[in-house]
């Protein structure tokens, strides 16, 4: 049937892959709120019966028209338009939690309140005040909603399952993941020295390669091991709790100098160059090097490029450098970049 006042009746907790389903199938009415409907339950509006998604009812039931935005939402809370100024500009969905900064926002469980409203699929709201340490772990509060930090992310077909109160996420790398699943060939060795909770070596892994994952915090470790069986890529990943310097000399030293020998080596921490000596040895003639870092916007691209340079020297290496990448702002003036480059 086709119709304006249709709705989808589907889980909570499939909430947002029916909505991802929906709008692929073209059926998917973002004109109207998605609305809670009983326990357990939440109502999608459609613009006609989906033919692929799954659903457990679909009702002749329009709900409300969806009030587009933050500010919208805000003001209909009677927020005036000098407290809306201090409202966040963004926000990221990550499968049932939305993760936000809310900077200086005056009422942040308002906000908190509101995002849900927006989004029908989450059902927590967290504000991310920071995230510190070689381990990169997360300080956040819970502003509104239910509370549970435990979600399941999914993104460009890969399966991120993750405890945001003790593990990070970055929603700013998300092209990044993507291009680590699109540059690599399948049976590429790769080593991810820093796999969390499998950013990079689960788009990598998915795409065929073999990947070495090594990650050091024991929390982001054992949801990188669950995060390699829901994709279901365990023959292709070998995980290590360690730290990666040890792995790499531990493997050298059993192997009588021969070490590893990898296509291609992910150094996602944004103090990367100080690991480079490590990383170098264990590259492949001709391999492949992804270099992150923090670097001030003046300095964009000469130090990346120039610190890899002097390692490369210092090993007896050189590199040609294939490509650099702003990836997000990682602070005030300061640039998250990757450096691709190629050790002869
Ligand atoms: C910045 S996070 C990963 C960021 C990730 N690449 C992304 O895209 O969001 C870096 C990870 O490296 C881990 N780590 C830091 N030093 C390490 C080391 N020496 N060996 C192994 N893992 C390490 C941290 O525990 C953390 O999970």
């Amino acid at each position: 049937m086709t119709d304006q006042a249709l709705s989808a009746i589907v889980e909570k907790g499939r909430a947002q892959a029916a909505i991802g389903s929906l709008r692929e199938e073209g059926v998917y009415d973002d004109s109207r709120s998605v609305f809670e409907r009983g326990t357990g339950t939440v109502a999608i509006p459609v613009t006609r019966t989906p033919e692929e998604t799954a659903t457990l009812e679909i009702v002749r039931e329009a709900g409300k028209p969806r009030l587009q935005t933050l500010e919208d939402h805000l003001r209909e809370r009677g927020w005036s338009e000098a407290e809306l100024e201090t409202a966040p500009g963004s926000w990221a969905v990550l499968g049932t939690v939305i993760l936000v900064d809310v900077g200086n926002a005056v009422r942040p469980g308002a906000v908190g309140e509101a995002l849900l409203a927006m989004h029908g699929g989450a059902d927590t709201v967290l504000a991310r005040e920071g995230i510190d340490g070689q381990h990169r772990e997360p300080t956040v509060e819970v502003i509104a909603g239910e509370g549970d930090t435990e979600t399941v992310h999914r993104e460009h077909g890969i399966i991120y399952a993750m405890d945001l109160a003790s593990v990070m996420f970055s929603p700013g790398n998300k092209a990044e993941r993507a291009r680590m699943g699109a540059v690599v060939t399948p049976d590429d060795c790769v080593l991810d020295m820093f796999a969390g909770i499998g950013y990079f070596t689960l788009p990598m892994a998915r795409a065929g390669a073999a990947v070495t994952a090594v990650e050091r915090n024991p929390t982001a470790f054992r949801w990188l091991v669950e995060n390699v069986v829901r994709n279901d890529v365990q023959t292709r990943v070998e995980t290590y709790r360690a730290d990666c310097r040890d792995v790499i000399a531990g493997v050298s030293q059993a192997t009588d100098g021969d070490g590893f020998s990898f296509d291609r080596i992910v150094m996602g921490h944004y103090n990367a160059h100080e690991y480079l000596d490590s990383a170098l040895s264990a590259l492949a003639e001709g391999g492949i090097l992804h270099v992150h870092g923090a670097t001030p916007e003046a300095l964009v691209p000469e130090r990346p490029v120039r610190r890899i340079q002097e390692a490369a020297e210092d090993a007896g290496q050189d590199i040609e450098v294939l490509a650099t990448q702003e990836i997000k702002g990682y602070s005030e003036g300061v640039r998250h970049v990757v450096v691709d480059a190629r050790i002869a």
